[in-house]
């Protein structure tokens, strides 16, 4: 029935035009809109970045206040929404309650959210992005058995995700700026990556005309895995395993045996094939929290910085140009915050949700937009005929 090209884990498949994100996997490159993301990490905050995934172009100062002023006025979470918490066990992995609780929000929106309406879009974009910290927060206080947090109008985006996650109704979390900047080039870093696993799973649940809180829900479900979103957590407990940098010869030398099934966790990627500018932003992002939080001898640090050269100078690596990917040294610096390891994939799926979300309306947008419908290559058995039970071995 017609030709199609056979093409496992879609390594040659373009599947949309998109005008968000470039990236250059042989040079090392990232465009959000045509911006360099080292400078967008540097020069600009979360919310801007995530006006510009979903505009087109940087806001200008009146435009910034507005968009800010929106996110406030949504990020508070229906008050029912609360009662969804305490339906999971207080062990649950905070992905698994993020997943659900994202994809709950579509019961809340079911009647505004109508995808053909531009405005409605925009609406459904504004309430993601706004109440992701919320969510994110809420998940980490039930783990901790504390109460949850309402979002403060008073403080940035990063801010008020610190407050919410770390603040209690005794002590409220005193703002650090340095860290709530670098936990907003976290955001920053993680905002999209274009058609990876997660971002194509949103396109393709929205592909059918499905509620986009239920798209965003799937991407976080595809983000989990330790492939993708999940190596940061992955990374964390891998350098905890090696445990010491005499180890980790042990560990590369298991990496690159065909008979073993471990990878180093934090390197390689399917694009790039050049050191991962979001890593680089990452590594200097991770010193600087370091240093602002007088942490001096961090051996999980000294094993990374020790393991990166190890593996940047071994032949299997060099000759594969599997390099440190953004997940590499997000974990150190998350775990230095005070964040749990089972946190770290929550606040990939936080910042990512603009990406995702971008993407999505994109694709609703574009006239070309098709459902998504790969076809197989069926290897199963020919016709034969139905065995009645009585006569089954
Ligand atoms: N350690 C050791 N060997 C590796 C690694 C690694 N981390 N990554 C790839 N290889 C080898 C792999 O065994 C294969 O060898 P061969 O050609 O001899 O069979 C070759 O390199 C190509 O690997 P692949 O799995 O065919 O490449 P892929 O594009 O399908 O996979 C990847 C990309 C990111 C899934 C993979 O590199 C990986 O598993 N890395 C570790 C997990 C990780 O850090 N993931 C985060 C990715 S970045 C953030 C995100 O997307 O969420």
């Amino acid at each position: 029935t017609g030709y199609f090209t056979y093409d496992p884990g879609f390594t040659s498949t373009g599947s949309c035009e998109s005008k968000i994100t470039y990236i250059d996997g042989d040079e090392g490159v990232l465009l959000h809109r045509g911006f360099a993301i080292d400078e967008l990490a540097e020069n600009a905050t979360f919310p801007e970045v995530c006006f510009l995934l979903l505009n087109n172009h940087l806001p200008n100062k009146a435009e910034k206040e507005e968009f800010e002023n929106i996110l406030r006025r949504h990020s508070m979470v229906h008050e029912q929404l609360t009662k969804f918490y305490s339906g999971f066990r207080r062990d649950a992995h905070p992905m698994a309650i993020l997943c659900g609780v994202t994809g709950a929000l579509s019961a809340f929106y079911h009647d505004s959210t109508d995808i053909d309406d531009p405005v409605q879009r925009k609406i459904a974009a504004h309430r993601l992005v706004a109440k992701m910290p919320t969510i994110a927060a809420m998940a980490y206080k039930y783990s901790m058995g504390q109460p949850f947090m309402y979002p403060r109008n008073d403080l940035s985006y990063a801010e008020n995700f610190l407050y919410m996650t770390f603040g209690t109704p005794c002590e409220p979390y005193k703002v650090n700026p340095i860290l709530s900047k670098a936990m907003d080039k976290i955001f920053i870093l993680h905002a999209d990556h274009e058609q990876n696993a997660s971002t194509s799973t949103v396109r393709l649940a929205g592909s059918s005309g499905a509620n986009p809180f239920a798209c965003i829900a799937a991407g976080i479900a595809s983000l989990w895995g330790p492939a993708h979103g999940g190596a940061n957590e992955a990374v964390l407990k891998m350098l905890e395993e090696i445990g010491s940098v005499e180890r980790i010869p042990e560990f590369v030398r298991r990496a690159k045996d065909k008979n073993d099934n471990f990878r180093l966790m934090g390197f390689g990627h399917r694009v790039y094939k050049n050191y991962d500018p979001r890593a680089q932003v990452m590594r200097k992002t991770c010193h600087e929290v370091l240093n602002e939080l007088g942490i001096k001898d961090e051996p999980l640090l000294d094993i990374a910085m020790e393991l990166e050269k190890i593996a940047l100078s071994d032949e299997y690596f060099i000759e594969k140009k599997l390099y440190p990917n953004v997940d590499f040294y997000s974990g150190i610096i998350l775990k230095a915050m005070g964040f749990p390891t089972s946190m770290f994939t929550v606040l990939f799926a936080l910042a990512r949700t603009v990406g995702w979300i971008s993407q999505w309306k994109e694709m609703i947008e574009d006239p070309a937009q098709k459902i998504g419908r790969p076809r197989q290559l069926y290897t199963g058995q020919t016709r034969r005929p139905f065995v009645p039970l009585a006569e089954r071995g």
